[in-house]
């Protein structure tokens, strides 16, 4: 079975304050920091670049897991790269022509390549980039609309999960959007075995609860 990876969202973070809420994640167990690159565009939220990650990157060597929400993520593939990003995850939505460029240009920049795909995309949309060169290796199943942290974990996106992990047995198979407690279960079950939450952890009184819980789901 695949190693388990908890991501806290960064985006429920204080942003004021991101590099001791970071360390703060990190101490309680976190093991990659999940951050949302919006650009207002592809989603309805404006969040952070480039600057702020090569701010963070100053103070953490911890993986930044780099979730792009921008409608021309080939644009940010030099700037994330020289701020210190570890992985890069574009949309399916927004790649459909150049995706392969896209996946080259990651990897040489010393990035880890996903793909995203909104609740409304098939599946099957990820499989080229799956099996071909130039493949990506982690795929993103976004189980709310992107664009904001807080919303219900939609369970019909389990299928997915599961068709993925049926086809590819060793893939990073990472979930997002309502993660925590009471849907970990559904989520690992059906084989994910990256998690990222945000108000899950960043709200609970005690978030190292909390991320060893959701870690012990995926590891059963
Ligand atoms: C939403 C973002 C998520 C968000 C998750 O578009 O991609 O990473 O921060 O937040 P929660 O866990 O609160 O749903
Ligand atoms: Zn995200």
């Amino acid at each position: 079975m695949v190693k388990a990876i908890i991501a806290p969202s960064m985006l429920s973070s204080d942003f004021a304050n991101l590099a001791s809420e970071a360390q703060r994640m990190l101490n309680c167990g976190a093991d990659w920091l999940h951050m949302d690159v919006m650009d207002g565009h592809f989603v309805p939220n404006l969040t952070l670049g480039a600057p702020v990650i090569e701010s963070l990157r100053k103070h953490t060597k911890a993986y930044l897991d780099c979730h792009l929400m921008v409608t021309n993520p080939l644009d940010y593939v030099e700037p994330l790269g020289k701020a210190g990003a570890s992985g890069f995850t574009f949309h399916v939505e927004a790649s459909r022509d150049n995706w392969q460029e896209l996946v080259q240009q990651i990897k040489s920049k010393g990035m880890k390549p996903g793909v995203s795909l909104k609740p409304g995309t098939p599946i099957e949309e990820v499989y080229p980039l799956l099996d071909g060169e130039n493949s990506v290796e982690l795929v993103l199943v976004m189980t709310v609309e992107p664009g904001f942290g807080g919303q219900k974990f939609m369970p019909e996106m389990m299928d997915k999960v599961r068709t993925l992990r049926k086809k590819y047995p060793s893939l990073d198979i990472e979930v997002d959007g309502g993660l925590g407690p009471s849907t970990i279960e559904a989520a690992s079950s059906a084989g994910a075995n990256c998690v990222v939450a945000g108000s899950s952890v960043f709200g609970a009184p005690d978030p190292a609860q909390v991320i060893s819980l959701m870690r012990n789901s995926v590891e059963e």
